[in-house]
């Protein structure tokens, strides 16, 4: 029977999601993202061509898959255009039978974008968040204020100019007297993305009902997460965090569909653990070895180009990732990466005020206070990336990851040692 499956990023983002979405999205029907926005970056490498998708879910690769833009997605109309325009060039056909846009999904302005680089310019230190600069938070900020401008609007001009004039009544007070910055009006937006607005209206479409009948029809939809739990809105490090919530659950609410849907969730775990941006990371290499993981796992952000925060695995994160998601069965990325290192160290536990403890403290920024406790295993130095049969891994790697089988209580059923779709061990 063919099986729902949602993947979702166990840490911090970046796990290599895009790839494996990519992977499995050969064997599903219809491919669904639910929740973030242009702040996500899947680097897809296919063939010789390397790609990178920030909107349009990963599955448009693949000619007969259906794609669809949840409500819970806020969209940015320039960058969706750009991103088809770019899968034209390199040969993908993208059509409105094959991509749809809830006509409930609010989208990112350009005062969302200007509101999120202005904050962040004036923050400074550790106050910083690191955001992605593409107006992800104030768009959402927006749709729970309820003046957000929806897919839906672009459908009638008057109406959406109206919106447009209603939220800039306030962001203009803002820009003007707190940022001591420019105003803009409705006619530069419109002039600045009215065509991009018009060109989303073939692919507006009615997402919940999609996916209800695909359901009926005994199709297979796969849920594609973007960031990380650790970056999910309630249960991440706040406020170092994204602004929706990218746990499975939120899978439903941003696709509009019942949770029955869902047969098998997948968290996507790197071998080692990265963040972008501000915020604790109890991990974190800021030495030799760091910067050793950082250049071989090229850790640097697709979305923005920074380079990322390298550190050890830490299954205290993820035993809260595995709680939280439910997560069925683990994809374990970037293997490859940690082969030529003498010793390999994983976090077990924390020691925080006094006491061991096996999940996060749960107050804000209680990542900040703890001391991992680690365990030192053995590395190995042959190169695995062409390895495909799970037996064949040097001992040391089988011992790295039955040891976090073990820790968390759920099989790894995937392994992939390269950014290759071949470079992929099943099991
Ligand atoms: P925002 O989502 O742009 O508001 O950024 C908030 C935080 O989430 C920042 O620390 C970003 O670096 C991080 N973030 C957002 N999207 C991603 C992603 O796709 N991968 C990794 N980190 C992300």
């Amino acid at each position: 029977m063919k099986k729902n499956k949602v993947i979702i990023g166990s840490q911090w983002g970046d796990e290599g999601k895009g790839k494996i979405v990519d992977l499995l999205s050969q064997e599903a029907d219809v491919i669904v993202r639910f929740q973030g926005g242009a702040n996500a970056g899947h680097t897809l490498v296919v063939g010789d061509k390397k790609i990178i998708l920030h909107l349009v879910p990963s599955g448009i690769l693949h000619e007969s898959k259906l794609c669809l833009i949840g409500n819970g997605v806020v969209l940015d109309p320039e960058i969706f255009c750009e991103e088809i325009d770019e899968l034209e060039r390199s040969g993908i056909v993208v059509s409105p039978q094959r991509l749809k846009i809830s006509y409930k999904t609010h989208l990112i302005m350009p005062y969302h974008k200007m509101l999120d680089n202005l904050r962040e310019s004036k923050k400074s230190g550790s106050n910083k968040i690191g955001t992605t600069g593409r107006g992800i938070g104030p768009a959402y900020e927006d749709k729970v204020s309820r003046v957000g401008i929806r897919a839906c609007d672009v459908l009638d001009e008057k109406r959406l100019r109206e919106k447009i004039e209603r939220a800039l009544a306030e962001k203009n007070i803002l820009f003007k007297h707190y940022f001591d910055s420019k105003e803009i009006s409705s006619d530069e937006i419109l002039e600045k993305i009215g065509d991009s607005l018009k060109k989303l209206r073939p692919y507006l479409a009615d997402v919940s009902t999609e996916i209800y009948n695909a359901m009926n029809k005994g199709r297979a939809i796969l849920f594609e997460g973007a960031q990380g739990t650790f970056l999910d809105i309630d249960h991440g490090t706040y406020p170092y965090v994204t602004s929706s919530n990218t746990v499975a659950s939120n899978v439903c609410a941003g696709a509009g569909c019942g949770i029955r849907v869902i047969d098998e969730i997948l968290g996507v775990v790197k071998s080692y653990t990265t963040r972008v941006g501000g915020g604790p990371f109890p991990t974190e290499l800021n030495n030799e070895t760091g910067e050793y993981l950082r250049s071989k796992g090229g850790e640097f952000g697709a979305t923005t180009g920074r380079p990322r925060r390298c550190g050890w695995l830490d299954l205290v994160v993820l035993r809260e990732s595995v709680r939280l998601n439910n997560i069925t069965s683990i994809v374990l990325t970037k293997l490859d990466v940690l082969s030529g290192l003498d010793s390999l160290k994983i976090c077990t536990k924390y020691q925080f005020n006094g006491k061991e403890i096996l999940y996060p403290p749960q107050i804000e920024n209680g990542l900040a206070k703890v001391t991992p406790i680690y365990e030192t295993m053995k590395g190995w130095n042959e190169d695995i990336s062409q390895i495909r049969n799970f037996d064949k891994l040097p001992h040391a790697a089988l011992d790295y990851i039955r040891f976090i089988e073990d820790s968390l209580d759920v099989k790894v059923k995937i392994i992939s040692v390269g950014p290759e779709r071949s470079q992929t061990i099943f099991r």
